[in-house]
């Protein structure tokens, strides 16, 4: 038990000094963890000795620029607001329900929490997102962030029955196995207390998206990108065999938008954000930082159209392909994208 207990947990922490450091700084959270659940060291051991697509270059991944494009926690503020406003199920996300819980399963380097926190006009509110990850490296970031974490799968989590109003599995939700999904769901609905809300997101299979990640981000990436997406039946599938009731599937608009006073800029900052989020290193080789925009800039037009015909919650702001245009005096580029969003109650 010892030897368990002093291993390392995510870099900073042995699972001690991680223990501790929850316990003194986010009570609220640390009362929900179940850490002695059986099997949990035995998944800390596989954590450990994985790597996944996400920890940093020395490890194989492609997290570093992962995180070099998260630092700007507003270009997905617009699809981020919308998976809040369903995780917080109607009360009003700027003022908070008192002790209200969300977990963040897929949280990376806690870009939710950190874009509830700008959405804020009420300074040093308490932050209600608890930020989990299985990549020790992004959770590292987390805590850089200063932000309360846990490292754990989605597929086992460390907390305790009843402990959490939502769930939010987002962003990623193509990484967790197939063969993990529905326990991903059913873990989720353990933690909910009675009436709480899972919203789990993900890209459609055969849509722009997850073309853009079979043929683009598996070429470019360095990691490759070997992963099944979602159909809406699948979601529904998974949802059901977890627990949920209430399920309903919708398309959610969910852009990358960058703002700047200069037209230039505003392009090269999106084409360098697309890079660095998808790890797109391959494309480099070659070429000068101009050429490889223009790289990026001709496959986001070759791969973003949208049919906005065959979606029926689409509405007039939604945009079919990557568009550069002036509003209230600024620039703003933006590429479309197009989620999937499965909402559920327990
Ligand atoms: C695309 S990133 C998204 C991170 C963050 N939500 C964001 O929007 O930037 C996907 C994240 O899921 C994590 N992840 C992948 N599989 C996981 C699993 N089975 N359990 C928990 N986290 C997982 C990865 O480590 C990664 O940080």
């Amino acid at each position: 038990m010892k030897t368990h207990l002093s291993s390392n947990y995510i870099p900073q922490f042995s699972i001690e000094s991680y223990l501790a450091y929850m316990s003194s700084n986010f009570p609220e959270f640390f009362k929900t963890f179940w850490f002695d659940r059986p099997g949990v060291f035995k998944i800390i051991d596989k954590m450990n000795r994985t790597t996944t697509d996400f920890e940093g270059s020395q490890k194989g991944g492609r997290g570093d620029s992962y995180r070099k494009a998260q630092v700007n926690s507003s270009v997905r503020v617009v699809g981020m607001k919308q998976l809040l406003q369903c995780a917080f199920n109607n009360h009003d996300f700027q003022n908070p329900p008192a002790s209200y819980k969300i977990l963040d399963v897929l949280g990376g380097d806690g870009i939710l929490a950190r874009a509830f926190s700008s959405f804020q006009s009420q300074k040093n509110l308490r932050l209600p997102i608890l930020t989990s990850d299985i990549a020790g490296d992004m959770i590292s970031q987390a805590f850089n962030y200063g932000l309360p974490l846990i490292r754990q799968p989605a597929h086992y989590l460390f907390l305790k029955n009843n402990s959490y109003d939502a769930v939010i599995i987002a962003y990623g939700t193509h990484h967790i196995p197939e063969e993990e999904r529905v326990n991903a769901c059913k873990e989720a609905f353990r933690i909910l207390k009675p009436g709480g809300r899972i919203v789990i997101h993900d890209f459609e299979e055969n849509s722009c998206m997850s073309r853009w990640f079979n043929d683009v981000v598996d070429k470019y990436s360095i990691t490759g990108h070997a992963y099944h997406h979602f159909t809406i039946d699948k979601l529904r599938y998974y949802l059901k065999k977890g627990g949920f009731k209430n399920i309903k599937i919708t398309h959610m608009y969910d852009p990358f938008i960058i703002r700047d006073a200069r037209k230039h800029k505003a392009y090269s900052k999106l084409m360098d954000y697309v890079l660095d989020m998808y790890g797109l290193e391959k494309l480099k080789k070659g070429g000068n930082i101009r050429n490889t925009r223009a790289k990026v800039c001709n496959l986001i037009k070759k791969y973003m159209l949208y049919n906005l015909e065959d979606i029926k919650e689409a509405k007039p702001y939604w945009k079919r392909s990557l568009s550069l245009f002036q509003e209230n005096g600024e620039f703003v580029a933006e590429m479309p994208r197009i989620a999937l969003v499965g909402i559920g109650t327990k």
